[in-house]
C-alpha cells in the first residue's frame, strides 16, 4: 500500500517535532566544547562539525574538531590529573566509581533518550545500554580493590615481590554503535586501574558522553578524564602518536585498527583492539525452530546490525533451512522499523547516509553473485521515513560463502543464510573469514554445544541466546577481531603493568 503523500508528509512531520522537542529538552548545550583538565575549553582551530540525528537529517549540535595541539593539552593535563589520581587509594576509586555509577542510574531514561537521538537506536535498546553503563562502572568500582601482587620465592638471599602500576595516560578512541557504553568499557577500568584518560569519541555520536562529563566531572581530580572530539585521522591519529600517552585502547574497524598499531609502533606504545567481526550463528538439527528464530532475530537485528559482533552468517541445518527461511523472513517482516523514540520501534536508522549506502552496496554485491533477497533488500517506501538513514531488515540467500558480502563486515541489518549438513565441512567455513570475534549455537543437546563452542576460532560463544554483555564476562576478538579483552577482570589488569621489586636478605 502506498501512503497518501498528505499524511506521509504529516508523519514525517510529526516525527521531526518529536525529536525537536526531545533535542530540547535532553541536549544541554547545542555548541559542544572540549573537556580539559577539569574545564570546559574551546579548541585552539576554528574547525566545527555538525552531529546530525540520523532519523530526521537535523542538527542536533556543534562540534569542535580537536586537533594536534588540543591532543598537546590534553595529554599534559592528564599526566597532571595522574598525579592526583594515583594517589587515591582504592578504596577511594572505588567509592568515586560507585557515584558516577549512581549518578548515571538516577539519569538513565535521559542517557537512553539521548544515545536513542544521537545514535538513532531504538529508546528500548539504549535503555539496555544504560543498564549496562551503569552495571560496568559498578563492576569495575569493585575490581579497583582486586589488584594484587605476587612474591616470587627465588632462594634464600632474595625476595622477590610484584606489584600493579598503572600505566599513567591512556588513549581511548571509541566509535559511535554504542556511544556511551563504549566510552565506559574503556573509561571504567582505566580510571579504576588508576589511570588519567584522553578519550576522543566518534564524530557522530558525542551528546550521551558530554553530558556524562557535565554529570560526574566534579567527582574525579582535574585532568583524570579529559574528552576531545574530533576527526579520526586528526584528533585520533595524534592521540595514538603522542609519545606520553602510555597506552591506546581502539574500537572501530579493522582498517583503522590497522593503522593504530602502525601508529603506536612509533613509540612501541601497548594497545588493545576490539575491531569487525563477520560472526557465525550456527542452528543444529535438534534446535527448536521458534527458538532458533528468536537467537538469530537478536543476533542480526539488534542495534539495526550495528554490532561489531552481530551474527550475520546465518547456517541452517538442512533439515530445517526452509522451514527456518520462512519463519525467519516473516520474523524479520514483522520487525517494527521507524522512529528509535517510541516504544514499539524494533529498528532505528542508520547512523548515516554513508553507511546506507555501504549496506546497499553489499546487498548488491551478494546478488550480483546469485544471493536471493528473501525480505527487504533496501530502503523503506514509507515515506515517513524519507530523511532518515533507514534500511529494511534484510535476508539474503544462496549466496556463496566466497562471495565478499559473506566475507566482509557490513554493519547493516543483513543477513546471509547458508544451508549446511556436514560437521566437519560447516566448521571449515565458519573458520573460513578473517574475523574471529563471536558465535551463536542453538541446541538442546551440551555435547554438540561445547564441542562446536571449542572448534569455532571466535573470542565469545554464545548458546541458545546471543548478545548477551554481563560486566564481568571478558569480550574481545581471535584473528582480526582485535587484541585483549574487555569488560572482565583481565580488563583491569591490562590498563595496569607489573613491577618486580627484588630485595637483597640478609
Ligand atoms: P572508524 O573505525 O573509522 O571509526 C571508529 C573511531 O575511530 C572513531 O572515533 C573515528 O574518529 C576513529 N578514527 C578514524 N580514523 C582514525 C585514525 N586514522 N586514527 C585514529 N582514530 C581514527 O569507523 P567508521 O568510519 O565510523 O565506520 C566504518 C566501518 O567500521 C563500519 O561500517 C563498520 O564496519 C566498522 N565499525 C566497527 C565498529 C566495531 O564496533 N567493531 C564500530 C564502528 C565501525
Ligand atoms: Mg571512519
Amino acid at each position: 500500500m502506498t501512503p497518501d503523500p498528505q499524511s506521509s508528509d504529516r508523519g514525517a512531520l510529526e516525527i521531526a517535532e518529536r525529536h525537536e522537542r526531545a533535542a530540547s529538552e535532553l541536549i544541554r548545550e547545542t555548541e559542544l566544547q572540549l573537556y580539559i583538565d577539569g574545564v570546559w575549553v574551546d579548541s585552539i582551530g576554528d574547525a566545527r562539525f555538525d552531529v546530525r540525528d540520523p532519523t530526521t537529517g537535523i542538527r542536533l549540535a556543534m562540534a569542535q574538531a580537536g586537533n594536534a595541539a588540543d591532543i598537546e593539552r590534553a595529554v599534559t593535563a592528564a599526566w597532571r590529573g595522574y598525579e592526583t589520581w594515583k594517589t587515591k587509594s582504592p578504596a577511594e576509586r572505588q567509592t568515586i566509581l560507585t557515584e558516577i555509577s549512581d549518578r548515571v542510574e538516577a539519569r538513565a531514561e535521559e542517557f537512553a533518550r539521548l544515545d536513542s537521538l544521537d545514535n538513532g537506536k531504538p529508546i528500548t535498546e539504549a535503555r539496555g545500554d544504560i543498564e549496562l553503563v551503569v552495571d560496568h562502572f559498578r563492576y569495575f568500582a569493585g575490581a579497583a580493590r582486586t589488584l594484587e601482587g605476587k612474591t616470587v620465592p627465588v632462594g634464600r638471599d632474595q625476595h622477590v615481590e610484584t606489584i600493579r602500576e598503572p600505566y599513567g595516560v591512556v588513549g581511548q578512541i571509541i566509535p559511535w554503535n554504542f556511544p556511551l557504553l563504549m566510552a565506559t568499557w574503556k573509561l571504567a577500568p582505566a580510571l579504576a586501574a588508576g589511570n588519567a584518560v584522553v578519550l576522543k569519541p566518534a564524530e557522530e555520536t558525542p551528546l550521551s558522553l558530554m553530558e556524562f562529563v557535565h554529570e560526574v566531572g566534579d567527582l574525579l581530580p582535574a585532568g583524570a578524564l579529559n574528552v576531545v572530539t574530533g576527526y579520526g585521522p586528526e584528533a585520533g591519529a595524534s592521540l595514538v602518536e603522542h609519545p606520553r600517552v602510555s597506552k591506546i585502547a581502539f574500537t572501530g574497524s579493522t582498517e583503522v585498527g590497522r593503522g593504530v598499531m602502525k601508529g603506536a609502533a612509533n613509540n612501541l606504545t601497548d594497545i588493545s583492539l576490539e575491531l569487525g567481526g563477520k560472526s557465525p550463528l550456527i542452528v543444529f538439527p535438534d534446535a527448536d525452530v521458534n527458538r532458533a528464530v528468536d537467537v538469530a532475530i537478536d543476533a542480526m537485528f539488534y542495534n539495526a546490525g550495528e554490532c561489531c559482533c552481530a551474527g550475520t552468517r546465518l547456517f541452517v541445518h538442512d533439515m530445517l533451512r526452509e522451514q527456518f527461511v520462512e519463519e525467519f523472513a516473516a520474523a524479520a517482516e514483522a520487525l517494527v522499523v521507524g522512529d528509535p523514540l517510541l516504544e514499539k520501534t524494533d529498528i532505528g536508522p542508520k547512523i548515516s547516509a554513508t553507511q546506507v549506502e555501504r549496506t546497499e552496496q553489499y546487498i548488491k554485491l551478494a546478488t550480483e553473485v546469485g544471493g536471493q533477497v528473501v525480505t527487504g533488500g533496501g530502503r523503506p517506501t514509507d515515506d515517513r521515513l524519507g530523511r532518515g538513514n533507514f534500511v529494511l531488515p534484510t535476508v539474503i540467500e544462496r549466496a556463496p560463502h566466497e562471495a565478499r558480502a559473506a566475507q566482509e563486515e557490513i554493519f547493516g541489518p543483513v543477513e546471509l543464510v547458508f544451508g549446511w549438513n556436514s560437521y566437519d565441512r560447516l566448521i571449515e567455513q565458519v573458520n573460513d573469514v578473517k574475523f574471529g570475534l563471536a558465535a551463536g549455537i542453538v541446541t538442546d543437546d551440551l555435547t554438540t554445544a561445547r564441542r562446536a563452542a571449542r572448534d569455532i576460532e571466535v573470542g565469545n560463544v554464545w548458546v541458545n541466546q546471543y548478545n548477551e554483555f554481563p560486566a564481568g564476562q571478558p569480550f574481545g576478538g581471535y584473528k582480526q577481531s582485535g587484541i585483549g579483552r574487555e569488560t572482565a577482570r583481565e580488563t583491569i589488569e591490562a590498563y595496569t603493568r607489573t613491577k618486580t621489586i627484588n630485595f637483597r636478605v640478609g
